[in-house]
């Protein structure tokens, strides 16, 4: 029998209750790791009206549910279990918006891949990932779940994910579904809020926001998630345009649509819909297959259907993309494949190589102007300071999965294992958000015998992620204090203060950024985040990581982006009358791309052929790398453009391309880059593509500051 004629014919013998279920996804009443909010759901799966489970790990727990599913419920249907695997499963890996800063796809997909064999040897089928929303407002938490500020990064990071998760054959015993999330614009919520309106132009949304689900679903990915928010007043779960129109018209996206949590019901409160039938109905009709956590389906549609707001061809069409895609993962073959064999011992230990790598290449290194990193190798003494310096459950990150609370190695346990000749003193001095200052002095009286100081400091894990949004863009608690205290005590004692931040966002902290000796931006670097701290500090390994979002100065810049336009007044210090602050520059405190190393970089002899291209031809872009430093260290070179001239103002900077290159000290060498010129459309007037002769210069540099990136002009040609 076909795969469609099973299909047709399950759904020819399927109930409404149990079409129904394999359209509702609910947390499991069992012994999960997650909120259990939704009771028993035993007897239901028995019944088959249900038909999806998410937050439930082990495979001991999921065989069990599959079992009363496929041996027990009337048409053996098998359940489909989703889990939120963000950046990592039971071995968490730095995240997203930490790894972004890798600028490495080979990672990207890397990470995904072993993170979707842990999660499937727990019975996972499907990731509630990759999180590819553009984010460029750290008032919000959730831009670190995702790619950071750029759509050309969001898209590679997108491909690289669902290659990561969904890997060659989605039904193979190591593969999940990857659901890419949250469609879409999410990031540009109103002031920052969590879950609050969006209202982007259509070229926003085009340009900046659907780019990386463009790629998405390009690179095969098999599910999307709406976002909780409206765009324009449309809430994204009932956006008819967005969802029927623009995904699955426009991108012939045939794939399972499933909810973000409740996000039916909650129709509701955006006042679309009178009751939970109303709700449901323009979910189906928008169409949307699997409801989670709402129960807006089994209660809300047979309602809606005798109110004649749907009919049962857009229920069965439903039916139909969730049973393909229970075929798709193999999971009537073989409803017991994933989960069926345990992990070695050989490939964990792996795996947290790879995740130590991994984080110790996501370190973006923001400042270092003595040169006081790396360590001292004649070192003897070291203090360690900070509510950050030993807090294994930090480590992880929001989105921390299955992961334990501990075990995930701290920086005072990184250090102590890497430099166990050492005199390694700890205070954590204050707690992260207490205003109990009483832990100071003693933390200050470590740098008495210290010869240098490891101050770790910023946000606990909770304070960013989802429903984490902050105001204040500072050091949470009285962390300043201690702060300002070390710094100043080290000044007497003249030792360096290396810092380590740990944060979810770019923390607007110029008072330490500038008072400290070194800043490495630590983000959250999962489950070996202490031994990579210690190979930055050891000099073990060089930083390489950059920074994936613009770094603010002030909480006032924000949004604050590189790829802005540059209107009829660009910023010019010498006229007042032009688009600046009275007190601060335009400019980032650390540029996109960011991130220093311990080489010493210099660009040169910028390359770009042919000097006229048309739209079918491809440009190549060459530059000259000289590593002029004392280390070994690896360089990131970004490819942008700029459209000088064009029926529409282009942004003052786009990014088309990255490359990384490792040099040796006085190693010399050449990254080539080569660009489709068909990269250079954009958007006209009737934000349809197109390809406009005329010069557009091509720059290339260490990151997105026009100062620092050599220019070359190429003419595009009809
Ligand atoms: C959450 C998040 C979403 C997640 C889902 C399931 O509210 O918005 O990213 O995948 O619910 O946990």
């Amino acid at each position: 029998m076909s795969a469609l004629s099973q299909i047709e014919s399950l759904i020819g013998e399927m109930t409404l209750p149990e079409k129904l279920g394999q359209l509702t996804m609910t947390a499991a009443g069992y012994a999960v790791t997650g909120p259990i909010i939704a009771g028993d759901s035993t007897e239901a799966i028995k019944a088959g009206t249900i038909g999806n489970l998410l937050n439930m790990v082990g495979a001991e727990h999921v065989h069990e549910m599959q079992r009363l599913a496929v041996e027990e419920s009337r048409l053996h249907i098998p359940l489909l279990i989703g889990y939120d695997v963000v950046h990592g499963h039971r071995t968490v890996f730095p995240v997203p918006l930490a790894e972004a800063g890798l600028f490495d796809p080979r990672v990207w997909e890397l990470t995904a891949r072993e993170a979707a064999t842990e999660a499937a040897a727990d019975g996972i089928a499907m990731a509630f990932a990759p999180m590819l929303d553009v984010a460029r407002d750290p008032r919000w938490g959730r831009g670190i779940e995702g790619p950071g500020e750029d759509p050309f990064v969001g898209a590679r990071f997108a491909e690289a994910k669902v290659r990561g998760f969904q890997g060659r054959d989605l039904s193979a015993p190591d593969a999940i579904a990857s659901v890419a999330k949250h469609y879409c614009a999410y990031g540009a919520v109103t002031a920052g809020r969590d879950y609050g309106s969006v209202d982007v132009s259509e070229r926003a949304l085009r340009e900046i926001y659907l780019p990386p689900f463009e790629a998405a679903i390009a690179a095969g990915a098999v599910s999307v998630m709406p976002a909780f928010t409206d765009i324009a007043g449309v809430p994204m779960t009932a956006n008819v345009r967005m969802l029927q129109g623009w995904l699955r018209e426009r991108l012939k996206f045939s794939g399972v649509i499933v909810t973000d949590y409740n996000a039916i019901a909650e129709l509701m409160r955006h006042g679309i819909a009178a009751d939970l039938p109303e709700a449901a109905a323009l979910a189906l009709a928008a169409g949307v297959d699997i409801d989670m956590m709402s129960d807006a389906y089994r209660r809300g549609l047979p309602i809606a259907l005798e109110r004649g707001l749907v009919n049962i061809a857009q229920v069965d069409a439903a039916v139909r993309r969730v049973l393909a895609l229970k075929l798709r993962l193999g999971l009537f073959a073989d409803p017991y494949r994933r989960g069926a064999t345990s992990e070695t011992a050989v490939t964990l230990a792996a795996r947290r190589r790879l995740a130590r790598e991994v984080a110790s290449r996501a370190i973006v290194m923001l400042t270092n102007p003595g040169d006081v990193l790396p360590l001292s190798a004649a070192l003897n003494s070291l203090a360690v300071i900070g509510p950050l310096a030993d807090s294994s459950i930090d480590m992880r990150g929001p989105w921390w999965g299955a992961s334990a609370e501990v075990g995930h190695v701290t920086v005072l346990e990184g250090l102590r294992a890497s430099l166990p000749g050492l005199s390694i003193q700890y205070s954590a001095g204050v707690a992260i958000d207490s205003v109990d200052v009483s832990g100071i002095d003693a933390a200050v009286d470590l740098c008495r015998t210290a010869q240098a100081v490891i101050l770790c400091v910023g946000e606990s894990a909770a304070m960013s992620g989802e429903a984490a949004c902050r105001a204040h863009l500072d050091l949470p608690g009285r962390q300043r204090d201690l702060c300002e205290a070390v710094l100043k005590r080290a000044k007497s004692h003249r030792i360096p203060v290396i810092v380590v931040l740990f944060s979810g966002r770019p923390l607007i902290v110029p008072w330490l950024t500038e008072g400290a000796d070194a800043v490495l931006a630590a983000w959250f670097l999962g489950s070996e985040a202490g031994n990579a701290v210690a190979d930055i500090v050891t000099g073990r390994i060089s930083p390489g990581g950059r920074t994936a979002v613009s770094w603010p100065r002030a909480l006032g810049q924000v949004p604050i982006y590189f790829g802005d336009r540059p209107g009829g007044r660009p910023e010019n210090p010498k006229d007042r009358y032009t688009s600046q602050y009275l007190d601060v520059p335009n400019s980032p405190q650390f540029p996109f791309g960011h991130g220093l190393t311990y080489g010493r970089f210099r660009l040169a002899n910028l390359r770009v052929t042919p000097d006229r291209a048309g739209e079918g031809d491809t440009i190549e872009v060459r530059v000259d790398v000289a590593n002029e430093g004392a280390r070994s260290a690896e360089e990131t070179v970004f490819l942008f453009s700029h459209d000088k001239v064009a029926s529409v103002s282009r942004p003052v900077l786009e990014l088309k391309g990255f490359a990384k290159i490792a040099l040796a000290p006085s190693e010399n060498g050449t990254v080539t880059m080569r660009l489709p010129a068909v990269a250079l459309r954009f958007l006209g007037i009737d934000l349809e593509p197109v390809f406009e002769p005329g010069e557009v210069e091509i720059l290339v540099g260490p990151c997105a500051d026009r100062s620092q990136l050599l220019v070359a002009t190429i003419n595009l040609t009809p």
